[in-house]
């Protein structure tokens, strides 16, 4: 198999080539103009096959969607934007495809439309442009951390505890319906689990990462993490990839370096590497701020925005700082927030954090020293007695994308936190012992892949930028 691929074609002269591209069928005119893809980038191929040069029977099954193989010579194009094209020697048609069953069409289709037809969807420019970046800025972040020595720790899907204590597992069991396992008095035991032990799915691999970072210094995971949160939100999936470094002798400031230059590498990663189908979602992002009225356009588009982000500061405040912000802007009748915020304590909604990030920063904004109240267990306990050394990332247009902090390396504090939190400190003994043995100050955080895919493809909902999207009620494909 000696194929090449259309981004090459078109990429690089190869005028007079024999060559062999294989590719799916998007339009035929004339009986004589295939625009082939081939998935590899969004710009078609031109096939021309000649006139008079091919049987009925064969032009007959040239059909948008057919699976092609063919054969020929690239020559200049005389065509408008494009400069090579293939001159059909031998045209196989490898998979046929019912013209009149065929669900796309020439038209632009809704993203939901889409997403109901879960193989056509990644045979469009939108999904084509996403789901190369998405596997582009994966390949970015192993690289971002290959690089700074940090190991890639593989860390387990099922798993018997809750690490952020939020009771958003999914529960894991082989219950066999047919062949029930029965209790010692004979009734079913309906809480057979994996092999009888309760387990969940993993909200998180945070824990294990920190056995690995005090031994290996700097980890990280990336992986399918879950949560059975029942949001049906443009944000939040059911399934979703977690990366999470881990540094032993780290605190809050080197964690939110860390992340900082994290998020601006990968940026600039796809700037560099994915501009074409960057530009093309931009293009297609500024035809969607067309409809919208002038008042709730964007300033800027997604180009611009990504640019602006590697090049300036992400804003750092105290929760406290945030809260006051946020107190002032009521006074003020700025904004009147449906959720007022009118004490020290609660947690942020996501319109004011859309309203620090958008509206008053313009600016990503990293938000630390969280009340230790909501916030999770293994947070470290900062002097004040009342917040912990957490840090959020917030970024416009998304709300919270990194969630990380440094951690209660103090065995006592530890304990004596999960005692207050109902955390099972038995069950986590394999965690705690950690503190035991050589415990020092570490840190980390979790960055939803997901999250950053949207941000940096400029997608408005979350479900459009993984491939088989679990949200609730949906889990086929
Ligand atoms: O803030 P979270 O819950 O933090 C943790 O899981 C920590 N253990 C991370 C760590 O310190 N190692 O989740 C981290 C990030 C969020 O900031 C968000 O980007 C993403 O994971 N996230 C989700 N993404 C999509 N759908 C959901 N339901 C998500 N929940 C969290
Ligand atoms: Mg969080």
């Amino acid at each position: 198999n000696d194929r090449i691929r259309i981004k090459e074609v078109l990429g690089s002269d190869m005028v007079n080539h024999n060559i062999t591209i294989m590719g799916w069928v998007r339009t035929f005119r004339n009986n004589q103009f295939i625009a082939l893809n081939d998935g590899s980038t969004n710009n078609n191929l031109q096939v021309v096959a000649e006139l008079g040069h091919y049987n009925e029977e064969l032009l007959k099954r040239i059909t948008t969607g057919a699976a092609l193989k063919v054969k020929g010579t690239i020559i200049p194009s005389l065509g408008k934007g494009q400069k090579f094209e293939l001159k059909a020697e031998i045209i196989e048609v490898i998979g046929d495809s019912d013209a009149e069953k065929f669900p796309l069409q020439p038209k632009k289709h809704s993203l939901e439309f889409l997403r109901e037809i879960a193989h056509l969807r990644f045979r469009t420019n939108t999904f084509g442009s996403v789901f190369r970046i998405r596997h582009s800025l994966a390949y970015a972040i192993h690289k971002f951390f290959n690089d700074k020595g940090f190991i890639y720790l593989h860390t387990p899907i099922i798993t018997a505890s809750d690490a952020e204590g939020a009771g958003e597992t999914f529960h894991v069991t082989n219950f066999d319906l047919e062949n029930p396992s029965k209790n010692e008095d004979g009734t079913i035991n309906y809480k057979e689990d994996f092999f009888g032990r309760p387990t969940n799915l993993t909200v998180s691999g945070q824990l294990e990462a920190e056995l690995g970072a005090l031994a290996l210094s700097d980890v990280y995971t990336f992986g399918p993490t879950f949560r059975a949160e029942n949001s049906n939100t443009a944000r939040h999936l059911a399934e979703f990839w977690m990366i999470e470094p881990e540094m032993a002798f780290s605190d809050l400031e080197d964690d939110m370096n860390l992340a900082e230059e994290f998020i601006k590498y990968i940026i600039k990663y796809a700037l560099d590497n994915n501009r074409e189908d960057l530009d093309f979602l931009a293009s297609r992002l500024l035809d969607e701020e067309k409809q919208k009225p002038q008042n709730e356009r964007n300033e800027m588009g997604l180009i611009e925005k990504l640019e602006f982000v590697i090049n300036n500061n992400f804003e750092r405040i105290t929760y406290t700082e945030a809260i006051e912000i946020l107190k002032e802007s009521n006074h003020n009748k700025k904004k009147k927030f449906q959720f007022l915020i009118d004490k020290w304590g609660v947690d942020l909604q996501s319109e004011h954090e859309r309203y620090l990030v958008e509206k008053h920063f313009k600016k990503p904004v990293i938000l630390t020293n969280y009340p230790k109240e909501i916030k999770a267990f293994y947070m470290r306990q900062n002097d004040d007695g009342k917040t912990v050394a957490a840090m959020d990332i917030l970024a416009p247009g998304i709300g919270e994308i990194v969630g990380g902090s440094q951690r209660e390396e103090r065995l006592e504090k530890l304990e004596e936190r999960m005692k207050e939190m109902n955390i099972p400190v038995k069950e986590l003994s394999w965690y705690l012992d950690t503190r035991k043995f050589g415990t020092c100050p570490h840190a980390g955080f979790g960055l939803g892949f997901e999250r950053l895919v949207q941000f940096v493809t400029g997608m408005t909902n979350i479900r459009d930028v993984i491939p088989f999207p679990r949200f609730p009620k949906n889990a086929d494909f």
